[in-house]
């Protein structure tokens, strides 16, 4: 719980009444390092009206930040922007609870709503594009299918040109500074990234369509309202976010390769090295991602914007070290496309490791550069010359097919 359990002025009329959660270290194996909020927001007409509510165990917490500027028993109206339980675990204790009049979602909301907690009934479906008067505040909705889930959409406030964006442009990072131009740019851009990379990447077409779809609206845009981290209210802010969603969303790769590898007794290790210093050859950027203290998390977050996936992994017991399982199983769910690879690897008698490997990527539609590099044992120099060899291919191959930002 954050120290001062106040809501904050968003603006004329809304309040930020959500969740600081500072222990979250894991988001369904996302490894959240900083935290992460739960924002729910408070629309102050002549009623009022609740956006999206928090995880369950953060219920009083939401409730305490209400009361701090209205009665909690006076809400009239919740809209729920998106089912995920981080943001209606306690939507059914708060009905029960506050008994509102109304509490809207999308048609797929309801839904949802149902499957998860049995409360479609207290469900009132809205339809796309509708506009209802919520105490003398205009508030529409817009449907953004599998941003983050089917049942997903985005509420616009047309006083205070405000977009509740649930999910979308969200990052998980708690903050006692509730806005975006109270944090520094750099911790901003890269939970920003790595949200993307770890819940949106695999959604990368339909994000494209919602930026697309909310574009042609042409609402005026004063503040974007996550459900997760600081609120955007300033112009060049806003744009920013929405740049990098545009040149994510759209996949746009850089002549970077990410190598991920584990490695028993140093020999793969030794060839990740090698592999990487021809690639820098080349003057393509490297990174080497070893296992043992790389989560599956920030490699995805790596291979956000890298032409090239390379993968290392020794052959123990007849297949892939489990590390490389684990995040291989966990990359290919995220669907990046557009990129370049390569595998390679130790090996004592049999030598499947680098192989599955190799056909994990081209199940993902990586474009393999060569076939899967392995060494017997420990690599002598003529082996580690083949492996810089190999960082050499993929180095040029990344300086020809992507452009630096
Ligand atoms: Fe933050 Fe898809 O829930």
């Amino acid at each position: 719980m954050s120290g001062s359990l106040e809501a904050i002025r968003v603006s004329d009329h809304v309040y930020w009444v959500g969740a600081i959660d500072w222990e979250l270290r894991n988001f369904h194996g996302y490894l959240t390092t900083r935290g992460t909020t739960y924002n729910a927001f408070l629309l102050m007409g002549e009623s009022i009206t609740l956006v999206d509510t928090v995880k369950a165990p953060f219920r009083q917490e939401m409730l305490t930040r209400i009361a701090s500027v209205v009665d909690p028993a006076r809400i009239e109206t919740i809209i729920s922007n998106h089912s995920e339980m981080d943001h209606s675990g306690c939507l059914p204790q708060i009905i029960e609870q506050l008994k509102p009049k109304r509490v809207l979602a999308s048609q797929q909301g309801a839904k949802a709503l149902e499957a998860h907690f049995r409360i479609g009934s207290r469900i009132e479906p809205v339809a796309e594009g509708q506009t209802v008067n919520l105490g003398g505040l205009d508030v529409t909705f817009v449907e953004t299918r599998l941003c983050h889930w089917p049942d997903s959409m985005f509420s616009y406030l047309h006083q205070d040109r405000v977009l509740f964006s649930q999910d979308g442009f969200g990052m998980h990072l708690a903050t006692s500074e509730m806005f975006a131009d109270q944090v520094e740019r750099w911790l901003l851009d890269h939970e920003a990234d790595k949200y993307f990379a770890n819940i949106l990447l695999p959604l990368a077409n339909f994000i494209n369509k919602t930026l697309d779809k909310v574009g042609k609206l042409n609402l005026p845009l004063d503040v974007i309202a996550p459900d997760h981290g600081p609120i955007y209210r300033r112009k060049q802010d806003i744009e920013h976010i929405v740049g990098l969603y545009a040149r994510w969303a759209a996949q746009k790769r850089l002549p970077k390769a990410v190598i991920v590898y584990d490695t028993m007794w140093s020999s793969t290790a030794a060839m990740a090295a090698a592999i990487g210093d021809g690639i820098k050859t080349e003057g393509a950027e490297v990174i080497l991602m070893p296992l043992a203290s790389c989560h599956r998390s920030d490699v995805a977050t790596e291979i956000l914007e890298a032409g090239a996936l390379v993968v290392g992994t020794p052959t123990m017991n007849g297949t892939m070290f489990p590390t490389l399982g684990d995040v291989m199983t966990y990359l290919k769910g995220l669907k990046p496309k557009g990129m370049v690879g390569a595998t390679f690897g130790s090996y004592g008698w049999s030598g499947e490791g680098a192989k599955e490997a190799a056909t994990i990527l081209q199940q993902m539609g990586v474009e393999l550069l060569a076939e899967p590099l392995q060494v017997q044992y420990v690599p002598d120099e003529a082996a580690l010359a083949r492996c810089h060899e190999l960082g050499r291919v993929i180095g040029k191959k990344l300086k020809t097919s992507y452009t630096p930002r």
